[in-house]
């Protein structure tokens, strides 16, 4: 018992992290938020309501979690569990918490594990709501909130979009990873209060005609792990997103562009006052000379097609020759090279060439690099001298990355 339900690790970053579920459909995306958590390197216990567990099986958060998922008040009353879980600790997230928990919450009711767990503990709360719209905007609720807030509770979203019906609007829960984000930031170093960051994520399309485009497999899940990572230690983020295949966080002010040259303008006009500027966007290095007015027709083309194609700017580098004193700008080199140290000179060549002050280079190929969760990269500083490696998921590579940027 003291063993599973230790607290965190001494000399370790690892957190002993309670997710309580509670009774929504979105229950099912607690599973995401579990394996964050875990792919994070925390130990994670979950205290599921009956509720929850009409949407979510056991077997599957036991798997997720790696520890067996508690959920009734009566079983281990030997161990006083009712107690052990909260005062052991270090953060509780409670993801979905519906309108029901909010309630109990507020009003301190200890009538299963879940409230007993959380009255009993000391430990940084954070909870996702997750409801339909009008269960949201009741004043009930909004009051709920309001006292849960005054109590230092962490109110993650919800988010604005579509709910389980056919209706859509401000209830959804928001995704896993922005949980997570908020959840952790709840015990980081706040080392970017005051800072302005731009980060710009996804891919760009350059359009052949009304209906299709030149684009890249980039999902935007790295730049968006470095915008809420930043946002999560105290940065205010401008997120430049092309084509994001996940959704942007809620934390970051975000714009939204789909072809090289309006990310380039995006990037101008958010950059003019940024003190750091990430460039993890994928760019189209070229674009059709001209876009075709209606579809391109294999009636009127024959058996080959040409397309001419021009060059982008290059954003990277003109950012890097305008930055003012004091501006970090920083490159990403996504290669296809399988040659470690092939693929390190690659990176050393362009981080001279464009003259940023860091790149991290990382290998991308057919089930590598994009679309992935996790990542491995090398960061070189503008001298071409390697200051970080990091493999493991997209966030942790985004902390890495933030600390290198907070000593620079
Ligand atoms: O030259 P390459 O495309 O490999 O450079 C990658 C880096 O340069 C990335 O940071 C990318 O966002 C940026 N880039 C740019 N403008 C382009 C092409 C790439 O800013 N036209």
């Amino acid at each position: 018992m003291s063993a599973r339900l230790g607290g965190s690790q001494p000399g370790t970053n690892q957190l002993n992290i309670v997710v309580g579920i509670t009774g929504g459909i979105a229950a099912y995306k607690a599973v995401g938020v579990i394996r964050a958590l875990i792919l994070a390197g925390h130990d994670v216990h979950v205290v599921a309501t009956d509720a929850a567990l009409r949407f979510v099986g056991k077997p599957t958060l036991e798997a997720i979690s790696r520890n067996t998922v508690d959920t009734d008040l009566y079983e281990g009353v030997a161990q006083v569990r009712h107690v052990a879980i909260g005062q052991a600790a270090d953060l509780i997230v409670i993801a979905p918490a519906t309108a029901n928990t909010i309630a109990k919450l507020a009003a301190g009711l200890a009538d299963d594990l879940l409230g007993n767990t959380v009255l009993a503990s000391k430990a940084p709360v954070v909870i996702a709501p997750a409801m339909h719209t009008e269960m949201w905007q009741n004043p009930a609720t909004v009051a709920n909130i309001m006292t849960l807030r005054s109590r230092g509770v962490t109110v993650v979203g919800p988010g604005v979009g579509q709910l389980t019906g056919t209706d859509s609007g401000p209830g959804r829960m928001v995704e896993p990873d922005e949980i997570v984000s908020a959840a952790l930031a709840v015990r980081r170093p706040q080392d970017f209060e005051g800072r302005r960051i731009v980060v710009t994520a996804g891919g760009t399309r350059e359009a052949l005609d009304p209906v299709r485009y030149i684009g890249n497999r980039s999902s935007g899940k790295q730049g968006i792990a470095i915008a809420l990572a930043a946002a999560a230690r105290g940065a205010d983020v401008t997120l430049v997103g092309a084509n994001l295949e996940v959704a942007a966080p809620a934390s970051v002010h975000v714009q939204h562009v789909v072809t090289t040259l309006e990310l380039a303008d995006a990037v101008d006009a958010a950059s003019q006052n940024a003190d750091i500027v990430i460039m993890a966007a994928a760019v189209a290095d070229y674009r059709p000379e001209s876009i075709a007015e209606s579809k391109i027709k294999k009636e009127t083309q024959g058996d080959r097609l040409s397309l001419e194609l021009v060059k982008n700017p290059d954003i990277l580098t003109g950012l890097a020759r305008s930055r003012r004193p004091g501006q970090i700008i920083v490159g990403f080199a996504a290669e296809t090279e399988p040659d470690d140290a092939a693929l390190l000179e690659l990176g050393r060549a362009k981080v001279q060439r464009k003259g940023s002050d860091y790149l991290l280079v990382n290998r991308v190929g057919w089930n590598e690099g994009f679309a992935t969760d996790g990542n491995s990269v090398v960061m070189l500083d503008g001298r071409g001298d390697i200051v970080m490696e990091a493999s493991g998921s997209k966030s942790a590579v985004a902390d890495k990355l933030l600390d290198v940027l907070a000593r620079a």
